[in-house]
């Protein structure tokens, strides 16, 4: 199949399921105005990761990337009154863009986004013990990063969290011969505390999200 037939049938997805989206479009162009990089989650990726965050139930998410706040206003918005997203982001610039996106979202008590390496400020969450376990967990920062957010998220963790991590496929890239997303993934699959799979997702190429229950 090829690229052009992939990004026609999640455009059809997309119809069927995706209305239009003031907030999100908003936070699109600040984005984009702002000078960010366009590599936020897609359209139908977003409602299927908000069904996965609503039919978990998760009331605690931690999210690592921030970027505009495009995937984050998902996350939040299948919280429940007193549910909290914090989001982890490295760039103040990103941070203060996303900050006015989730304001305008009408989410921002939900939201806290903490600034810094994200796993300096994983770390020091981990070790301040002062943190309720997290329901959901979603890794989308630098991806040589992947392996150790994920084992420092699992200390923020309990048995029925829910560990996605993105851009795990990446058009297939990860087949290749000593890819580090690869190496992430075997990580991922071998790792005794968890029981996952990878679920494919198209947009213009095939991606996808590494998905989990921590035992
Ligand atoms: N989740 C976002 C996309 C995130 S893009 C969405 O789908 O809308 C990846 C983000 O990770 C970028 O904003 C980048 O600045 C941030 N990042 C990169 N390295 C990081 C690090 N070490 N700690 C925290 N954030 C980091
Ligand atoms: C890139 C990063 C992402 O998190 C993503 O979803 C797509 C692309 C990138 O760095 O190119
Ligand atoms: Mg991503």
């Amino acid at each position: 199949m090829n690229d052009e037939m992939l990004g026609r049938i999640d455009s059809y997805i997309e119809g069927l399921f995706v209305g239009e989206d003031a907030a999100l479009s908003a936070a699109l162009d600040d984005a984009k105005n702002a000078g960010l990089p366009e590599i936020q989650i897609s359209p139908n990726q977003g409602k299927f990761l908000r069904l996965l965050a609503e039919i978990s139930g998760a009331r605690r998410i931690l999210e690592i990337g921030t970027l505009g706040g495009y995937s984050g206003i998902h996350f939040a918005r299948a919280l429940p009154d007193d549910g909290v997203l914090i989001s982890l982001e490295l760039d103040e610039k990103h941070a203060e863009v996303a900050r006015k996106n989730f304001e305008r979202a009408g989410l921002s008590e939900k939201v806290e986004v903490r600034v810094g390496d994200a796993k300096e400020t994983l770390r020091s969450m981990a070790e301040n013990g002062g943190e309720e376990p997290f329901d959901l967990v979603f890794i989308d920062a630098e991806k040589e990063g992947y392996p150790m957010y994920l084992d420092l998220s699992l200390e923020l963790s309990r048995p029925g969290t829910l560990v996605i991590a993105d851009n795990v496929v990446r058009g297939g890239s990860v087949l290749e011969e000593g890819d580090n997303m690869g190496a992430f993934n075997e990580k991922f699959a071998s790792d005794g505390r968890l029981d996952g799979i990878i679920i494919p997702l198209i947009r213009e190429y095939v991606d996808g999200v590494a998905i989990a229950r921590v035992k």
